[in-house]
C-alpha cells in the first residue's frame, strides 16, 4: 500500500465519519441537518454529496480516526489534521457543515467546510489545504457527479460555490462543476474540454461574480471553447436563486437569459458607458479584445460580424483592431 493510498483511504473515512455525524450524531442532526433542511436542500442531494457535520470538539475526528487504525501522520498529510506549537494536533474541521470533494473517479481528495456561524470574523469556508492527492487548480467540484450529463448534454454549467453545484442538481440540472478553493484555472478549463467545448458560466449576480465571469469567458475562449453566460437578478447566486423561484423558473430563467459572451459583455459594459462615443469606442475595443483570444479564425470571424451588427460599427474597423490585438499577442 503506497502513500498516497493511505491519504485517499483516511479521506473516505473521514468522509464516512462526517456523514455519519450529520444524520446520526445528536449535533449533527439538530444543528448539521437542520441547517441543510433550513436552506432548503432535499435529503437526498445531501446524501448524494456525502454531505457532513464536523463535531464542534478540538478532536473528534482524530480521536475517531486513530481508534479505527488510522495513523496520524495520514491526518496531518491530508491536512484533516494540524499539529499545533506544542506538538498537539487538532482537527482542522470543528462545528462546520462538510462537503467532500472527490475527484473524477469519485475517490474524496479533500473538504470544504462552511461554519454556521455569522460571526463576519469567522471564515465561511475553509478548505483542505494542497496535498499529495489534493491539487487545487486541477480539481472541479462536482465534476465526478456531473461528467455523464456533461457528455450527455455537451455543455458544462460552471459556478462558483459548493452550494450552488448543489442547488443546481436539485433543480435537475446534473452538469454543474464549481472550482472551489481557487479562482478559474487554466488547468480547470482543459479538464473541462475533455468532456464538452461548450461552458455556461453561472457566477453570482454581484460585483464580484461579474468581474470573475469577466476573467473567466477571456480564459475559456482563449482554451478555444465556447463560452455562454447567464447573469442572476438582485445579486443572487444560483443557490438562491433555485430556492427563490423554485426549480422550474430556475430551468426556464436559465434557457431564456442566457447570452454568448459578446451580448453578455455588451450589455454589462453599455449599462455602465450609456450613449458616451469615447466610453463606447472602449467597449468596442474590450469586446474585440476577447475575441482576438479565440484561436480558431473562422469562429473569430464570425463574432466580429456578431458585434458588428450589435454594437453598429463596420465589419472592417473591428477586423483591423482584431488583427492588431492578435499580433501585439504573438
Ligand atoms: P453560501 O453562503 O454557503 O451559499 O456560499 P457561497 O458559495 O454563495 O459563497 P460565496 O458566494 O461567498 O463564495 C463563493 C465560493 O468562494 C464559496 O463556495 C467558497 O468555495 C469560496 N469562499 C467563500 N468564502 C470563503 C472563505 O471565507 N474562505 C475560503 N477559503 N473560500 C471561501
Ligand atoms: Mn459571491
Ligand atoms: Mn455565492
Ligand atoms: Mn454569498
Ligand atoms: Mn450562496
Amino acid at each position: 500500500q503506497n502513500a498516497r493510498e493511505s491519504l485517499y483511504i483516511v479521506s473516505e473515512y473521514a468522509a464516512d465519519y462526517f456523514a455519519n455525524e450529520l444524520w446520526t450524531g445528536e449535533d449533527g442532526r439538530a444543528i448539521g441537518l437542520s441547517y441543510f433542511k433550513e436552506r432548503g436542500f432535499r435529503e437526498d442531494i445531501l446524501k448524494k454529496f456525502q454531505l457532513g457535520y464536523s463535531p464542534d470538539i478540538w478532536d473528534a475526528l482524530i480521536q475517531s480516526a486513530v481508534a479505527a487504525g488510522h495513523k496520524e501522520d495520514y491526518l496531518e498529510k491530508t491536512g484533516l489534521a494540524i499539529r499545533n506549537d506544542k506538538g498537539k494536533l487538532y482537527d482542522r474541521f470543528r462545528g462546520r457543515v462538510m462537503f467532500p470533494i472527490h475527484n473524477f473517479t469519485g475517490r474524496i481528495i479533500g473538504f470544504g467546510g462552511r461554519t454556521l456561524k455569522t460571526d463576519k470574523n469567522v471564515p465561511k469556508y475553509v478548505n483542505s489545504p494542497e496535498s499529495d492527492i489534493y491539487h487545487k487548480s486541477n480539481v472541479l467540484y462536482g465534476l465526478f457527479h456531473a461528467k455523464k450529463a456533461i457528455r450527455e448534454f455537451d455543455n458544462c454549467y460552471l459556478v462558483e460555490g459548493y452550494a450552488d453545484v448543489l442547488a443546481v442538481h436539485q433543480a435537475g440540472i446534473e452538469n454543474v462543476v464549481a472550482s472551489s478553493g481557487t479562482s478559474l484555472t487554466t488547468e480547470q478549463i482543459r479538464l473541462i474540454g475533455r468532456f464538452t467545448e461548450n461552458v455556461t458560466i453561472l457566477y453570482d449576480g454581484d460585483a464580484a461574480g461579474i468581474k470573475a465571469s469577466l476573467r473567466g469567458l477571456d480564459m475559456i475562449l482563449e482554451e478555444g471553447l465556447n463560452v455562454k453566460v447567464v447573469l442572476f437578478p438582485d445579486g443572487h447566486d444560483p443557490d438562491s436563486y433555485m430556492h427563490h423561484v423554485g426549480s422550474g423558473e430556475f430551468k426556464k430563467y436559465i434557457e431564456n437569459t442566457r447570452k454568448d459572451f459578446i451580448l453578455y459583455k455588451a450589455d454589462i459594459l453599455l449599462k455602465e458607458a450609456g450613449t458616451d462615443p469615447i466610453k463606447r469606442a472602449g467597449i468596442i475595443r474590450d469586446i474585440v479584445e476577447s475575441i482576438s483570444r479565440i484561436p480558431d479564425d473562422i469562429k473569430a470571424a464570425l463574432f466580429v460580424r456578431e458585434c458588428s451588427s450589435l454594437l453598429q460599427v463596420e465589419e472592417r474597423i473591428l477586423l483591423s483592431e482584431l488583427n492588431k490585438m492578435r499580433a501585439a499577442r504573438f
